[in-house]
């Protein structure tokens, strides 16, 4: 099967941009991803951050939900700390059903502790292994809730409950009859990501065969996240399949090598890493992965550096090449999932880089082992 292309909407939207603005990015966004041929469109969820403005991912996917035809949409992540799991179960199936079963659901603990704290979650309670608990309760319950049969639980955090339904008065009453907001098929697929070298989240995905999503940061990482996550899947008696592993990076397909390269480093990508990520990955360690990989500093890592060595940039030649090298280093994935940038101004050299990248990059790489040609016949079937 040939490599599937996602995008992933953080959304990185320069500050001064309006709630409206973002929103319509949003929808544009995942009409363009649609037409071009993604599969699949991830939304994170931020309380916090003034560059990741979207605190409700599932705002954007029903408002795009009548406007596209085949892509899947997740929240990446729905942070399950910060919601009641009921409310949040519910949100999750009436969307899932709105988007007649084109949902998949990202969990996660939430990694900015400012937007725990703003639901209150502060000092040792901010600790990992807390608020990984907090995601196991939250999803103990929202199965519980998604399943629709009685109980009543009183957790460590929550408390939830469904009813029974009560028995009808006479033939014609419908009264006592309960709404159904349980997911399109009974269970979305969940979807985990991953970051640090050694996993938590890996490992979770793995036991439970959750979708394995990494964040790129670095060859020893991603390498380690497949063993981490085939260990665990095997363990709990399933097969790893490398084409569920999505992978979060920074791509830009241009007509020309030069042509792409400017872009990306005058353009919304660059302008966006010298403001906000550059900062936030030396913050988070992500920039030791990357420099460890090309033998320098991790501050002499600037902007060119990541432009030349670590994202994928370049003509559609250049941009199959280096993808097909990481998959040789790395073993490669099922999903290349694009970091989108804010192009609202002007976003026809960011679709044209999303055509290129879903039409004439992805069919042309396949998992090692499995030929080009065998790609392009299964992406064309
Ligand atoms: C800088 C940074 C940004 C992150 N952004 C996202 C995100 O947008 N979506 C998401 O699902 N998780 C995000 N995460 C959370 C990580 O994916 C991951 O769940 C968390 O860091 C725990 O990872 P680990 O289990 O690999 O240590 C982010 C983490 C960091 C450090």
């Amino acid at each position: 099967m040939a490599m599937e292309t996602g995008l992933i909407f953080h959304p990185y939207m320069r500050p001064g941009r309006t709630a409206r603005q973002t929103f319509d990015w949003g929808v544009q966004s995942s009409i363009a991803a649609d037409k071009a041929g993604f599969t699949s469109m991830m939304i994170s969820e931020h309380a916090s951050q003034i560059w990741e403005n979207i605190p409700n991912p599932e705002l954007i996917m029903a408002a795009a939900a009548l406007q596209t035809k085949t892509i899947k949409f997740a929240p990446m992540a729905h942070l399950l700390p910060h919601q009641h799991p009921t409310k949040l179960a519910m949100t999750i199936g009436w969307l899932s059903q709105i988007l007649e079963g084109r949902y998949f659901l990202g969990i996660g603990a939430g990694a900015y502790p400012a937007a725990s704290y703003m639901h209150g979650i502060r000092g040792e309670a901010q600790d990992t292994e807390r608020l990984n608990d907090m995601v196991r309760e939250s999803l103990f319950i929202m199965e519980k809730i998604w399943a629709r049969e009685p109980f009543f639980y009183e957790g460590k955090y929550w408390k939830a409950g469904f009813p029974e339904e009560e028995a009808a008065e006479t033939e014609e009453d419908e009264q006592h009859r309960l709404a159904d907001y349980s997911p399109w098929g009974g269970f979305p697929e969940i979807a985990v990501t991953g970051f640090s070298k050694n996993s938590p989240s890996m490992r979770l995905a793995g036991e439970k065969n959750f979708k394995p999503v990494s964040i790129f940061s670095g060859l020893d990482a991603l390498k380690r996240h497949w063993e981490i996550y085939s260990e665990a899947n095997i363990k709990a008696g399933h097969t790893p399949n490398r084409q569920r592993h999505a992978v979060s990076h920074t791509i830009y397909v241009g007509d020309t090598d030069a042509e792409a390269k400017r872009e990306v480093m005058e353009g919304p990508i660059g302008y966006c890493f010298q403001k906000y990520l550059i900062p936030i990955w030396r913050r988070f360690g992500m920039m030791d992965g990357f420099a460890k990989d090309h033998g320098i500093d991790p501050i002499a890592a600037d902007l060119e550096f990541l432009v030349d060595k670590v994202f994928i940039v370049g003509s559609p030649d250049t941009v199959v090449e280096k993808i097909n090298e990481l998959f040789h280093k790395c073993g490669g994935w099922g999903t290349l999932q694009i970091e989108s940038h804010d192009y609202y101004d002007d976003p026809s050299a960011w679709f044209h880089s999303l055509e290129l990248a879903a039409k004439e990059v992805a069919p042309r790489i396949s998992l090692p082992g499995q030929s080009a040609s065998v790609a392009v016949e299964a992406n064309a079937a």
